[in-house]
C-alpha cells in the first residue's frame, strides 16, 4: 500500500473551490447583507463530503470525503454557524492514523485496514424523533446532537433496523409522521436484496419487506406516495468480482432499461413488487410522487439520457463529456395496477438543464405545485473566464436557482450573480402560513471571486431578488443536501 501523501493530488476535484475545508468551528453573528426575517427560527443544516486526509486514491470522487455538518441557526435577524465533522468509525481510525486508511469509492477490498462499517455519512442530514441523523446509502446512519453537533454513534434504531444498508433520501408523510425508507445491497456488497420499512413517529418499525432487484445497482433517491413506494435504479451495476480485483463499485450499462419497482406502501409482500421499464437513462432526484385521481402514480424526478456519473464509464471506458450531460425535470404516470411495465414517454415539466429539486416538505408524498431546484443557464451572464481558474471540478455546476409552478408550468429564476455557482435549496415555511409555498428559499452560493460560502435567502413571493445574503468567514466546498429544522421542534427534543 502506497504511503499517503500529506498534499492533496492534483486533481479538478481536489482544486480551487473544490480544495477541502477541513475546518471544524463556530463563528456567531454572521454579516448579512440585507434583512432576515423575524419569523424565521430554526436550523439549516447540510452536509458535505470533506476528506480529512488525502486520499491514497489519486483519482478519488468528490463525494468520497468525511461527512462534514454545517448548521446555521437562524434567529431574531441573526446567524450563526458551527462545523464539525461526523465521527464515524474511519474518521477516528484514520485520525488515530494520521493517514487515510480508506481505499475507493464503496470498494472494501481496497481499503489499508478492515472496517466494520465503511461510511463516510456524507450524502443527507435529517432529524426524526429527536435524532439528527447523518447519511449514507452504504451503512446505517450516524446520530448527531443536534445542538453541539457531536456524534452519538451509529443508529440501528435501537436494534431494529433490519439491513446493513439505509438510504441517504428517507421521505416523510407530513399527515402521518412517518419516516419511510429502504436500503439496497441491502445483505452486503453485491447483493441484489432491497429493505423496504416505515418507522412510526415514535421510532418504532411498522413495516419490514425484503424483495429483489432485477439487477444490482445504484438506487440512490426514491418516491412515496399515499399508497405507493417507487424505487428506480439507475444503471450503475455492481460486479463483486471486478471490486476484488480492485475495480469500481460501479459500472455503466447501456443495456440496461431504467426500471421503477412499484410497491403498495402498507401490508406487501416482497414479490408483490412490479418492475416497469423504460429505456436505459439516468434517473436522478425525486421532486415528489402522488395519486391522481385515477389512482395512478405521478413521480416527478430529474432525468438525462446519459451517464450522469460520468467517472464510472461503461465496460469500454465510455462516458460523457460532462458539458454534455443534460437532466430535466419529468414526469412519470403509471397504473400500478398494470400487467404492461413498459412505461409511457415521460411528460418534461421543465426543459431547462436542473437538479436538486425540492419541495415544500408540508406537500410530500400528495399532490403538489411547487417544486425548487437548481438550474444552469449559461445565458443568465456568468462569467465563465473569470471564475474558471477557481472552479476546480469534478462536481455538477448551476449557476440559478429555479422555482416551477408545475400548475402554470412557469419557472422564476434567481441569478445570485456572475461569479457564483448554487448548491441545493431548501424550503424554510412562513410562521403560521399553512399556503404551499409560502415562505423561504435558503441555499448555500459559492462566490468564486471571494473564494468564500454565502447564505442566500429568498422569500418565495418575491423569488428573483434575495431578501438577505449571509456572508462566511471561510469557502465551505461543493455540499450535497440538508434539511430545515424549526426552532420550536430542536427545543422540545423527546427524553430517550
Ligand atoms: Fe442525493
Amino acid at each position: 500500500m502506497a504511503e499517503s501523501s500529506s498534499a492533496f493530488p492534483n486533481r479538478p476535484q481536489f482544486s480551487g473551490f473544490m480544495r477541502p475545508c477541513r475546518v471544524e468551528g463556530e463563528a456567531c453573528n454572521l454579516e448579512v447583507l440585507g434583512k432576515i426575517p423575524k419569523d424565521i427560527d430554526g436550523v439549516f443544516f447540510r452536509v458535505m463530503p470533506d476528506p480529512q486526509f488525502p486520499p491514497f486514491i489519486e483519482d478519488d470522487p468528490w463525494f468520497n470525503g468525511d461527512g462534514n455538518i454545517s448548521a446555521f441557526t437562524i434567529k431574531d435577524g441573526k446567524v450563526s454557524f458551527q462545523q464539525r465533522y461526523v465521527r464515524t468509525e474511519k474518521f477516528v481510525r484514520e485520525r488515530e492514523a494520521q493517514r487515510s486508511l480508506l481505499g475507493k469509492y464503496r470498494n472494501k477490498f481496497t481499503d489499508a485496514v478492515e472496517f466494520k462499517v465503511r461510511t463516510t455519512a456524507n450524502t443527507n442530514i435529517v432529524y426524526f424523533n429527536g435524532q439528527l441523523l447523518a447519511l449514507k446509502e452504504d451503512a446505517p446512519p450516524y446520530a448527531m446532537d443536534p445542538i453541539t453537533l457531536d456524534t452519538k454513534g451509529l443508529y440501528d434504531f435501537e436494534g431494529q433496523l433490519p439491513s446493513l444498508t439505509f438510504t441517504a433520501h428517507p421521505k416523510f408523510d407530513p399527515e402521518t409522521g412517518e419516516m419511510i425508507c429502504f436500503g439496497y445491497e441491502a445483505r452486503g456488497d453485491g447483493t441484489p436484496d432491497v429493505c423496504y420499512y416505515n418507522v412510526a413517529p415514535d421510532g418504532k418499525f411498522t413495516q419490514i419487506v425484503w424483495l429483489v432487484a432485477p439487477v444490482v445497482a445504484m438506487i440512490h433517491d426514491f418516491a412515496v406516495t399515499e399508497n405507493w413506494v417507487v424505487f428506480p435504479i439507475i444503471p450503475q451495476l455492481c460486479d463483486i468480482e471486478r471490486m476484488k480485483q480492485g475495480g469500481e463499485h460501479w459500472q455503466w450499462s447501456p443495456d440496461t432499461p431504467l426500471y421503477l419497482g412499484v410497491l403498495p406502501r402498507r401490508g406487501a409482500k416482497g414479490t408483490d413488487v412490479k418492475w416497469f421499464r423504460y429505456k436505459n437513462s439516468f434517473p436522478g432526484h425525486t421532486a415528489n410522487a402522488y395519486e391522481d385521481e385515477n389512482g395512478n402514480l405521478v413521480i416527478d424526478l430529474g432525468l438525462s439520457e446519459k451517464n450522469v456519473f460520468f467517472w464510472w464509464p461503461d465496460a469500454q471506458g465510455n462516458a460523457p463529456e460532462p458539458s454534455s450531460i443534460h437532466s430535466n425535470l419529468v414526469r412519470f404516470t403509471l397504473d400500478p395496477r398494470s400487467e404492461d411495465l413498459n412505461l409511457d414517454e415521460p411528460r418534461a415539466l421543465q426543459s431547462a438543464n436542473s437538479e436538486f429539486y425540492r419541495i415544500d416538505d408540508r406537500f410530500a408524498t400528495r399532490p403538489y405545485r411547487h417544486c425548487f431546484f437548481d438550474t444552469m443557464d449559461p445565458r443568465l451572464g456568468t462569467d465563465f473566464p473569470r471564475i474558471a481558474p477557481n472552479l476546480g471540478g469534478g462536481y455538477p455546476l448551476y449557476n440559478a436557482l429555479g422555482h416551477l409552478d408545475t400548475a402554470t408550468g412557469k419557472t422564476e429564476v434567481y441569478f445570485p450573480g456572475n461569479t457564483h455557482m448554487v448548491q441545493e435549496p431548501v424550503f424554510i415555511p412562513r410562521k403560521g402560513s399553512t399556503v404551499e409555498g409560502d415562505g423561504y428559499v435558503v441555499a448555500l452560493v459559492n462566490n468564486y471571486d471571494t473564494m468564500s460560502s454565502e447564505l442566500h435567502l429568498l422569500d418565495t413571493a418575491s423569488f428573483t431578488k434575495a431578501t438577505a445574503k449571509i456572508l462566511l468567514p471561510v469557502r465551505l466546498r461543493q455540499g450535497l443536501h440538508g434539511s430545515w429544522v424549526e426552532g420550536e421542534d430542536l427545543r422540545c427534543i423527546p427524553q430517550k
